[in-house]
């Protein structure tokens, strides 16, 4: 306790003499770094697409909290118009719709009720697709959006995938696991944010 508390007095005179000294703003900025860098928001802020996955095989306790992910997802009136269809990477129909596709990854297509026509179905699914990308990257595991293969999911696979009747495929997750990389080095860069941001 007698050794701690010199530390807490020189600890809040360097607070107290970065803030008059102008360093207000780094001191913010290094506060909001730290906040970003922790716990659920690491993965939103330093999410990436997965490009190499190995062979190893997703277990059904990762897959499981990934599902519930996208249960979880909110929805316009709470209409959860979704489905959600699991493909291992082994199966036949997983090369059809992802060509090369490691054998360990999973597929999860997500589909809409109505989704053809209605853009507020769309734009839940969407919401149902982030959440469980971003919780395969919670769990450690690298993820992957596709729309590239929607078209021909649609054309081809409706009835192999057993998609429910009205319901048509908007992306796919692909899920696997990846040696561990730095996040932020494997993803592609982004447009500068003064340009997106504006009114603050
Ligand atoms: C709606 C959507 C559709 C995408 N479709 C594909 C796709 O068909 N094929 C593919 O390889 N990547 C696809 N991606 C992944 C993007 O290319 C990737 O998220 C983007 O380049 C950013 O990559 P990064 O997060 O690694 O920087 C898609 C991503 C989104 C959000």
């Amino acid at each position: 306790m007698s050794g701690k508390f010199p530390a807490v007095i020189l600890a809040v005179c360097c607070l107290i003499s970065a803030c008059s000294s102008g360093k207000a703003n780094t001191l913010a900025a290094s506060a909001e770094s730290a906040v970003v860098n922790s716990g659920a928001l690491a993965t939103i802020t330093q999410n990436y697409a997965a490009s190499k996955f190995v062979a190893e095989r997703i277990t059904e306790d990762e897959l499981n909290p990934v599902l519930q992910a996208g249960v979880r997802s909110p929805s316009a009136r709470n209409r959860q118009p979704w489905h959600f269809t699991v493909v291992r990477g082994d199966a036949e129909l997983a090369g059809g719709i992802i060509p090369n596709i490691t054998a360990g990854n999973v597929i999860i297509v997500i589909s809409g009720e109505g989704a053809d026509t209605d853009k507020s179905v769309v734009l839940d699914c969407a919401l149902a697709t982030q959440n469980i990308y971003l919780a395969a990257q919670a769990l450690g595991l690298g993820s992957r959006i596709y729309t590239g293969p929607i078209d021909t999911v649609n054309a081809k696979y409706r009835e192999s995938l057993g998609l429910p009747g009205g319901y048509s495929a908007v992306a796919l997750v692909r899920i696997g696991r990846i040696e561990p990389v730095d996040a932020l080095s494997a993803a592609s860069s982004r447009k500068n944010p003064d340009g997106m941001i504006s009114g603050r």
